[in-house]
């Protein structure tokens, strides 16, 4: 048996929470800056590390705390040090390695993403790879093909804003708050998606990736025009439209890349995975595949799908000294 702590601190949530075995979770602390980025429209990154910095020991001794063992229980330490603001992560990378030192133990480098997947193992105990999984958060969107524990495949990749980076700026544009994903969601409960259609970018037959700035900037321009013309709208309406079209986008990609890999299994990861539209519309089109998503806190940033994720890193040898330094930008499918 082994007990792992995970440490996540790659944008604005500082988080740490110990897992067992990979699956289970024993404590899953998370402290949020939501609301005081929220004054800014977005995660000021300077702000954000020194609030990592005010948090996270406190954070790590919660979690510790609520999962009943002591820091002499701990097998080893992982933790988000790719992809991210690089101070942000540095401070739980600077933790991680400070722990494992004092420790004893392994420390083990995970990669966000992969983590963000991993969500799906505590989610879903008998979940096993091979599985296609879209991640999409505030700074991703990729279309995954999980091979084995530690082997991942990106099939599609946005080719400029993520999928949750469009829910900010087009709630923004709204005026519906920060972060844009739940605001959105909620307004497009009382909204008709069918009133604007925006139109969906793809690059052609047999290609995976996407583009939602398109969908974005024709947000931005219909609205122009509308307001231009005196137009009364409702935001409702806008809000039900724009998250068909993205909705729309990501399913129709997944599934095309389910076919042709010829997978049974999809999994949803990352912020946007909590969007209960797009569980709805994978789910109405699934055609007898399994659908695998976390329940809401799992997919936003937490650490116990770091822990989650250090467990089978740890399993394949990927083990980090103390020379472990965080890097802002790094694909999926590379380990340093
Ligand atoms: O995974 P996450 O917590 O952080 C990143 O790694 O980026 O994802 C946050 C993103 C934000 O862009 C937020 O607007 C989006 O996920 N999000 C949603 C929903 N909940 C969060 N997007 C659409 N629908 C939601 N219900
Ligand atoms: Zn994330």
């Amino acid at each position: 048996m082994a007990y792992i702590l995970g440490i996540e601190s790659s944008c604005d949530e500082t988080a740490a929470a110990v897992v067992q075995d990979g699956r289970m979770v024993r404590s899953n602390v998370i402290t949020s800056q939501i609301d005081i980025h929220k004054q800014y429209g977005g995660v000021v990154p300077e702000i954000a590390s020194r609030k990592h910095l005010e948090a996270v020991n406190a954070v790590i001794a919660q979690a510790v705390d609520e999962a009943g063992i002591t820091f002499a229980d701990i097998h080893a330490v992982g933790v988000t040090y790719a992809p991210g603001l690089v101070g942000a992560l540095l401070v739980g990378v600077s933790a991680a390695k400070a722990l494992a030192y004092a420790l004893g133990v392994p420390l083990i480098p995970v990669h966000h993403i992969r983590g963000h997947i991993c969500a799906n193992y505590i989610a879903h105990p008998e979940l096993e790879p091979p599985f296609l999984c879209l991640v999409a958060s505030g700074g991703h969107s990729h279309i995954v093909l999980v091979e084995s524990y530690t082997g991942y495949r990106i099939l599609g990749r946005t080719r400029d804003d993520a999928a949750g980076e469009a829910f900010d700026k087009v709630a923004r544009v709204l005026g519906l708050g920060y972060p844009g994903g739940p605001a959105i969601s909620k307004a497009a409960l009382d909204g008709d998606e069918n009133a604007v259609k925006f139109k969906k970018v793809s690059f052609g037959e047999g290609n995976r990736d996407f583009s939602f700035s398109g969908i974005k900037t024709g947000v931005i321009n219909h609205l122009h025009n509308l307001e231009q013309k005196g137009i009364a709208y409702r935001k409702e309406d806008i809000a039900a439209s724009f998250q068909k079209s993205v909705v729309e986008t990501l399913v129709d990609h997944l599934l095309e890349a389910a076919e042709e890999h010829h997978v049974n299994k999809i999994a949803l990861a990352g912020g946007v995975a909590s969007n209960k539209r797009l569980r709805e519309e994978l789910e109405s089109r699934a055609e007898g595949r399994e659908i695998y998503y976390p329940a809401p806190v799992l997919c936003t940033d937490n650490a116990a799908m770091i822990a989650s994720c250090a467990y089978y890193e740890w399993g394949a040898g990927n083990i980090a000294d103390l020379s472990l330094n965080a890097i802002p930008n790094l694909e999926i499918d590379t380990l340093t």
